[in-house]
């Protein structure tokens, strides 16, 4: 039984009280939260947790084993390093860092330590994104073309993340774990629309070395919520609509082959080929809820995490140069990478 120690317990916090505490291999010993009001509200929900507005006094609580850290972006570091420090497994929310330095620097502290570090990239866990997976890697969808999604609702302003930070992490995740290689130039044109505040409204265009491409839209001020990605492969395509309650995931027998010889362009014909559509059952199993399982068992059998410290590393650092674009108007940046492993 791993005992789970909970930093943050604000809108997403709780989520992860319920799925720490409902799964048997877990068990949430202590919840900090700054605010009284949130701890007078974890006390009715769950009397049997303690409580602390001292997030010190629950990494120094030798009972707890990993903390799971919900709380905004810009804690996440001090936080995750000083419950390293402590000998704590940790399990930290999306995104995983502000900077791609601090993202090395815990998965430094971590390796040093052999402590599981854990960045929670939910949509990962989930049933249509793991089935997505499993068509990629049968070759279902052939050599993957693009992945093209938009990511919009009257969002939640954030303070200190704009709204790549905050929605775009979501579609890099889901694509670092359905691509095979890395992205190697990123641009990224983004907008607010009130003072002092962060992008609300941004593209992100990102290629790939062969001539993958993808294009994300994410947006804090639509007036409904749109979670859909378009996935084109040189087999088939698919369309995944999140909130479709059923048929997330539609895949059709499309797409084009060629005809001709390759040395005369002009003798070249494209045909076109229309097959069925089918849509995959999926797992409802909450996301959550594997994710505490498997973060559980990385700490008792030494699974390594799916979305492990470097996995949050290869996000950041596709967010950072994202970043860096939009302050240049959408300038193209190119991303160097150390291999899949750093
Ligand atoms: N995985 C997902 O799908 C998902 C969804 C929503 C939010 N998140 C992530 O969860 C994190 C928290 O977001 P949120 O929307 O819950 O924020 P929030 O502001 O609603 O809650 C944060 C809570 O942390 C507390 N807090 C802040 N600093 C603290 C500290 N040092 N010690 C103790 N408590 C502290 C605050 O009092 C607050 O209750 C963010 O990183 C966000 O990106 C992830």
């Amino acid at each position: 039984m791993v005992n789970v120690g909970v930093i943050g317990y604000g809108y997403w916090g709780p989520n992860l009280v319920r799925n720490f505490s409902d799964t048997e291999a877990t068990r949430v010993v202590a919840v900090a939260d700054q605010s009284d009001a949130r701890l007078g509200l974890i006390k009715r929900r769950h009397p049997e947790i303690g409580v602390t507005t001292d997030w010190r006094a629950l990494l120094a609580n030798p009972r707890v084993d990993a903390v799971a850290i919900a709380t905004p972006v810009r804690s996440h570091y001090d936080l995750a390093l000083q419950a390293l420090e402590a000998g704590k497994h940790v399990f930290v929310e999306k995104p995983f860092t502000e900077t791609s330095e601090q993202a090395e620097r815990l998965i430094e502290e971590a390796e040093r330590r052999n402590l599981v570090l854990h960045v929670d990239h939910t949509f990962i866990y989930t049933g249509a994104v793991r089935k997505m997976r499993e068509l990629v890697e049968e070759g279902e969808l052939g050599d993957l073309y693009y992945y093209d999604s938009v990511r919009v609702n009257l969002g939640l302003f954030q303070g200190d993340v704009d709204v790549l930070w905050d929605l775009a992490v979501h579609d890099l995740s889901i694509m670092d774990f359905l691509f095979p290689g890395e992205p190697v130039e990123v641009s990224a044109v983004g907008v607010n629309h009130v003072v002092s505040k962060p992008a609300d409204i941004a593209y992100l265009t990102l290629l790939f070395e062969n001539s993958a491409i993808a294009h994300l839209h994410v947006n804090w001020l639509a007036p409904v919520k749109v979670r859909r990605t378009l996935i084109g492969g040189s087999r088939k395509m698919l369309v995944y609509d999140d909130l479709e309650p059923s048929e997330k995931i539609k895949m059709y027998d499309k797409g084009i082959t060629t005809e001709g010889s390759s040395e005369d362009e002009y003798q070249r014909r494209i045909g076109y080929r229309t097959g069925d559509m089918f849509a995959p059952k999926l797992d409802s199993t909450e996301a959550l809820r594997l994710e505490a399982q498997h973060f559980a068992r990385c700490i008792t059998h030494g699974e390594r995490s799916l979305s492990d410290g470097h996995a949050g590393l290869r996000v950041v650092r596709i967010l950072e140069a994202a970043s860096r674009s939009v302050m240049e108007r959408g300038r193209p940046v190119r991303l160097g990478w150390k291999g899949r492993g750093g």
